[in-house]
């Protein structure tokens, strides 16, 4: 059945270029989308920029530079990087942008409405990198985020408070309902920060004016979270020009899954969640929180200048390597090391070898043998054993995935691909293939190897689209008509289609030490 699906990458801070954090996020949920469009669904896919707040002032004024005018420098990085990943999003959220800024002050009239919003006065220890207040005792001297590094910032002043603790008993229950936070680990984490009972937010600022300005009160602009979690909502509504909160307009909503990093979890399934319910909007459908990346065992950062730039990766490995080592070495929701030489090893060894090897050498044979057409199957002869290997290697990729472990799907399809060369390897075609009685047979043998192929090429496609193509364009089947439930089915590789001459379809990387 076709469905809708609505899926979200954070929206990226503009303070700094993108990095491997952020390009790893996307290359996530892009995977997620492109299955799902190949499930049948239609997708929704939605990334951007928050663009406001103190850091983003900073960094401009650091440049002398216009916020607006480094912002715009920064998004254009973005766009410049997700378009070199082979990215799918259909929208792309700027929260400078008039539409998000009419959206946030319908919204904030929908808050007030609720009689959610109070004048206070916040004070304690923020922090700017993480745009947040900290828990942190008031007589501390000279306290530091653990996460930034650098020391935490007193602050003292005239806020606007959500009342957050007014949702206490709907959030219990929202967490607790299966599949709303992922991975389970995560979840525990969330019901312990819930349990001890929410305290009221301030989602406005004073002395800030890189910022959304909150109607009715003059000197304030908004938190930038309470705006940038709004532009999810801005980005999904169906019509960009005119956004008016109304049930027709807002029919890509809610989101069926936001995928973020494990830091910023709590302002998504805590804080997030209680504003909409306090507008009368229906909450995210699902939250995945991931692991972070550290480089060679070491979190990457400018002062330890190991910070691995995602362009340089990019045209070092290129995008099947980057995408392919992100998605299946690392464990999705755990943290995970970018390791030099594992990267080229498995590269190498996963999609240059097991793979590429045996699609190069098959339809060699097969040229070679059999001219122009695939080998025919004849159906008198016993079924390949690959038939009854991909219908479980299938099953297994699905049910990952389905649950986001992109690791084990991957391997449901490299199991494949061995099996395939094994089975090579034992029946022995070119020895088969000097008698000519056994012509048949070898006929049979690589037309399995080679709908094994296909199979792979159409489950390589979230992870790999670009290497996806190559691959069906090799076998000729048309890639842009491929749809799960359509084609992965044993027997449709068509004989009379013939096949291309056999080039590589991934080249190996090359690892030296200096390389990066
Ligand atoms: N602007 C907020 C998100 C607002 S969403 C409405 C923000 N931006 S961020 O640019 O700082 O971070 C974006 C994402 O990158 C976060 O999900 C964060 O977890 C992720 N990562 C940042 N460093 C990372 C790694 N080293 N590894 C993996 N992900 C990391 O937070």
């Amino acid at each position: 059945m076709n469905m809708k699906y609505t899926i979200t990458t954070p929206l990226y801070y503009v303070n700094d270029k993108p990095h491997l954090g952020s390009s790893y996020t996307t290359i996530a949920c892009d995977a997620i989308a492109r299955f799902q469009r190949l499930n049948g669904n239609s997708v929704l896919f939605l990334t951007g920029v928050d663009e406001h707040g103190q850091k983003i002032e900073r960094t401009a004024e650091s440049k002398e530079l216009l916020p607006q005018v480094h912002c715009d420098q920064i998004t254009e990085k973005y766009k410049y990087l997700w378009d070199k990943l082979n990215i799918s999003y259909d929208r792309f959220v700027r929260t400078t942008s008039e539409e998000h800024t009419s959206l946030v002050h319908q919204f904030y009239s929908k808050v007030l409405k609720s009689d959610d919003v109070y004048l206070g006065r916040q004070s304690g220890w923020y922090c700017v990198g993480c745009e947040e207040y900290k828990d942190i005792d008031k007589n501390d001297n000279s306290p530091i985020c653990s996460i930034h590094n650098k020391e935490l910032e007193w602050r003292d002043e005239e806020n606007l408070f959500f009342k957050l603790s007014k949702y206490q008993d709907q959030i219990e229950k929202l967490i607790r309902i299966d599949g709303f936070i992922s991975p389970k680990s995560r979840k525990n984490e969330i019901i312990n920060f819930v349990s001890k009972g929410l305290r009221d937010f301030s989602i406005s600022r004073v002395n800030l004016k890189w910022g959304i300005n909150v109607p009715g009160n003059k000197d304030h602009t908004f938190y930038v979270w309470f705006d940038a979690l709004l532009g999810y909502v801005s980005g999904s509504l169906r019509d960009q020009s005119s956004p008016k909160l109304t049930e027709e307009t807002l029919s890509n909503w809610p989101a069926n899954i936001h995928v973020i990093g494990k830091d910023i979890l709590r302002f998504h399934a805590v804080y997030w969640p209680a504003m909409l319910l306090s507008a009368g909007m229906e909450t995210p459908l699902s939250v995945f929180g991931h692991g972070f990346l550290t480089r060679e065992g070491q979190k990457m950062g400018k002062s330890l200048g190991n910070v691995l730039d995602p362009i340089e990766l990019l045209e070092y490995g290129g995008i099947d390597a980057m995408r392919w080592y992100l998605l299946r070495d690392i464990e999705f929701g755990e943290d995970g090391d970018f390791q030099m030489k594992r990267f080229v090893d498995i590269v190498n060894s996963d999609l240059s070898n097991t793979i590429g090897n045996l699609l190069n050498r098959t339809i060699t044979m097969s040229k070679k043998w059999f001219k122009e057409k695939i080998p025919i199957e004849d159906t008198s002869l016993p079924e390949s054993p690959l038939k009854l290997q991909s219908e479980i290697k299938i099953n297994e990729y699905m049910k990952s995935f389905k649950e986001s472990n992109f690791k084990n799907s991957a391997n449901a399809i490299i199991d494949l691909a061995n099996s395939a060369n094994l089975y090579l390897n034992e029946r022995e075609p070119w020895k088969l293939i000097k008698d000519l009685s056994n012509k048949n047979i070898v006929a049979c043998d690589l037309y399995s190897v080679l709908e094994s192929c296909r199979i792979i090429g159409i489950l390589l496609n979230p992870f790999v689209p670009n290497l996806s193509i190559r691959i069906l364009n090799q076998l000729n089947v048309d890639s842009l008509s491929i749809t799960f439930e359509k084609s992965l089915h044993w027997g449709l590789l068509d004989p009379s289609n013939g096949l291309q001459d056999p080039t590589p379809v991934m080249d190996k990387i090359e690892f030296n030490e200096s390389s990066l």
